[in-house]
């Protein structure tokens, strides 16, 4: 009998999950708050330490990871949030991920092809991944390469996606939200909802993982032309058509680029919400007006307004800018295309709004 039960813990405890969140930034800080505490709260299913891979840093003195493990908060990247005490950072990459069963990417996208190089080799070949990170990447061939795409190549594992209306400080306040997982099957969707889902943080399980990612990747360069909007002090009817020319965009997009994107995605919490939150509270969106006010340059404000954090709407700007120009598709895009040219400052912001008035969607 004793030794059926010590059997009976053994196959509960081998199946355990363990999670790594790879990332540390203000919204890696957010959902390291929702995963500590549903993986203490479904101990037969999960490992209850959850490592935090946080790229070192110096803060007022100190190393951010010795500063986050004793306060038990993202001093830096999330301040006044309590963290719980089984997140723990950690500076070492791969003995951070070595036996994580599940990788939650969390962190700007420009950092995840380095990232997952450091990885490879390194990780579970079991292993599930999932991207929250809203951006794209270039592949060799110049073309645009998904994010959750460049995981699954250079780690070799499955890589679902969850994205969207999800401004990290709010969902960090336990404010109500919904969000939408893409993953390629039921079981991965059950088991990612029981790490993310909870009750103010409701999810959405669909297949159409590529469109759930570019939702999350154009909706900032739509954001910084409504922050262009609120810079040049026009109203709600200006930002609306920017929102929803934007998305028109956005779903062309998806027409010509993503085999198979379903237009019933855009109503999920990754289109239609996310853009709205984004036009109204992002850090894009303050860009954009920011853009308007003053003559620095992206980098300047970026450095200025965020310090440490970075916009992810110009990058984005510039990469389909470069496949939409050599696909000789920019008149189609006009929105997409004034942003990025307003982002290098080879246009005046103020010139938007007449880059819209012939847009092809009014013909
Ligand atoms: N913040 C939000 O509200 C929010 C919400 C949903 C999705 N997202 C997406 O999540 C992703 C991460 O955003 P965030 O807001 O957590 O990031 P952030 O801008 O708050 O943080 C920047 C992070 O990058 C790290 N970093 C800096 N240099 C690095 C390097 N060389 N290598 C690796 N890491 C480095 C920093 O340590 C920090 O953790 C982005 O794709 C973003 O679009 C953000």
């Amino acid at each position: 009998m004793h030794s059926r039960f010590s059997l009976q813990v053994l196959t509960k405890m081998a199946i355990k999950k363990s999670i790594c969140i790879v990332g540390s930034g203000n919204w890696g800080s957010a959902i390291a708050k929702i995963v500590g505490r549903n993986v203490l709260s479904s101990p037969d299913l999960f490992e209850a330490k959850v490592n935090m891979y946080m790229y070192e840093e110096n803060f007022e003195g100190r190393k951010l990871t010795e500063v986050v493990n004793e306060k038990h908060e993202n001093v830096k990247y999330l301040p006044g949030i309590k963290l719980p005490e089984n997140i723990v950072a950690n500076p070492d990459l791969i003995a951070s991920c070595k036996s994580a069963d599940i990788l939650i990417f969390v962190m700007p996208h420009q950092f995840v092809r380095g990232t997952c190089k450091t990885m490879q080799e390194h990780i579970k070949d079991s292993a599930l991944a999932v991207s929250l990170i809203k951006g794209f990447d270039k592949g060799p061939d110049g073309k645009i390469l998904m994010i959750s795409k460049l995981i699954e190549d250079i780690l070799n594992i499955d890589c679902a996606v969850m994205m969207g209306a999800n401004l990290a400080p709010e969902v960090a306040e336990e404010q109500f939200c919904e969000t939408t997982i893409g993953c390629k099957n039921k079981e991965q969707g059950e088991l990612l909802r029981s790490v993310f889902e909870t009750d103010y943080f409701r999810c959405a399980v669909c297949t159409d993982i590529a469109t759930i990612e570019m939702c999350g990747a154009l909706k900032n360069v739509v954001g910084i032309g409504a922050g262009i909007v609120d810079g040049m002090g026009l109203g709600h009817n200006t930002k609306a058509a920017v929102l929803r020319l934007g998305l028109m965009e956005m779903v062309k997009f998806g027409e010509l680029f993503i085999e198979g994107s379903q237009e019933v995605t855009f109503f999920e919490s990754c289109g239609v919400a996310d853009l709205v939150a984004t036009c109204h509270g992002g850090r894009n969106r303050l860009l954009g007006e920011n853009v308007v006010k003053s003559d620095k340059t992206i980098k300047q404000l970026e450095k200025e307004i965020l310090r440490g954090q970075s916009f992810q709407g110009p990058l984005v700007a510039q990469e389909i800018n470069q496949v939409l120009k050599e696909k000789n598709m920019l008149e189609q895009f006009p929105l997409f295309t004034a942003i990025y040219k307003i982002c290098q400052r080879e246009m005046d912001p103020r010139e938007f709004i007449n880059c819209l008035r012939n847009h092809p969607e009014h013909i």
